[in-house]
């Protein structure tokens, strides 16, 4: 049985005074053990969260990285830099940053193995543009950033990476994917994972479904079969994210 996975992805929001305010004002209530709750928060507010979060359940994730250990990258940050500051999790390849900048199915792969190499979790992003959606092609488009994230990823190391299934004409949009429409995307994107690795490995890893999860519709989005949880874009920036971890 998968546990649940929920990730809050704040973006570029949040100072960290106003981080920590966010943190301290709903911690407690996402403090469970019924599902996996990570904060996944601006660079800068990294350190203080972890701090504030260090008596409880919940992790700290980082929303990029670069692939390298260190050097000359100015502005970039290491995978090393986040392991040693408390940091689990990694979203990589989100479609605003293929959007925005530059990010490549090459450059998600080379994330995906360094984060692994030092021991991080990586939530991988995929999704498809509204144009794709209609012209019949999202389930072989994901099936290609899929197979592209996890090139040389062993099976072992697979199974601890998580995969977010995010339609892109579903982000910051309100407009959510219906539950069938997630869920079978997710079940496709299990059935890549089987013919990449194997049943098992497929059964063991968590797919997250995000775009435009809010408190209504979380509930009925996760108790769809491939569905493991969600990354949660706007709805994490208020208190109303804990209505989201308790619709587990
Ligand atoms: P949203 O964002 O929930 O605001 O749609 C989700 C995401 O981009 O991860």
């Amino acid at each position: 049985m998968r546990k649940k996975i929920i990730a809050g992805n704040w973006k570029m929001n949040k100072t960290p005074m106003e981080a920590l305010e966010l943190v301290e004002q709903i911690k407690d209530k996402c403090n469970v053990s019924e599902c996996d709750v990570v904060f996944c928060v601006p660079f800068i507010d990294l350190i203080p969260v972890i701090e504030k979060v260090k008596d409880t359940n919940i992790s700290v994730g980082a929303q990029n990285m670069y692939f390298e250990d260190n050097g000359a990258y100015t502005g970039e940050i290491s995978p090393k830099m986040l392991k040693e500051s408390g940091v689990k999790y990694v979203i990589l390849g989100h479609s605003e940053r293929r959007q925005y900048f530059c990010e490549t199915d090459e450059t998600v792969n080379k994330k995906v193995k360094k984060a692994i190499e030092y021991g991080l979790i990586p939530i991988i992003c995929v999704g498809e543009t509204l144009e794709q959606r209609e012209k019949g092609v999202t389930v072989d488009f994901i099936n290609v950033q899929v197979k592209s994230a996890l090139y040389n990823v062993s099976k072992e190391d697979a199974e601890n990476i998580v995969i977010a299934y995010e339609p892109i004409w579903a982000i910051g949009t309100g407009k959510t994917a219906t539950n069938a429409q997630a869920q079978e995307v997710c079940a496709e994107i299990r059935k890549t994972l089987s013919s990449i690795y194997d049943n098992e490995t497929a059964d063991k890893m968590r797919i997250q479904y995000g775009g435009s999860v809010n408190e209504k519709n979380a509930k009925d989005l996760f108790a769809m079969g491939d569905i493991d949880g969600g990354l949660v874009g706007g709805a994490s920036l208020k208190a109303e994210f804990i209505d989201i971890v308790k619709s587990i």
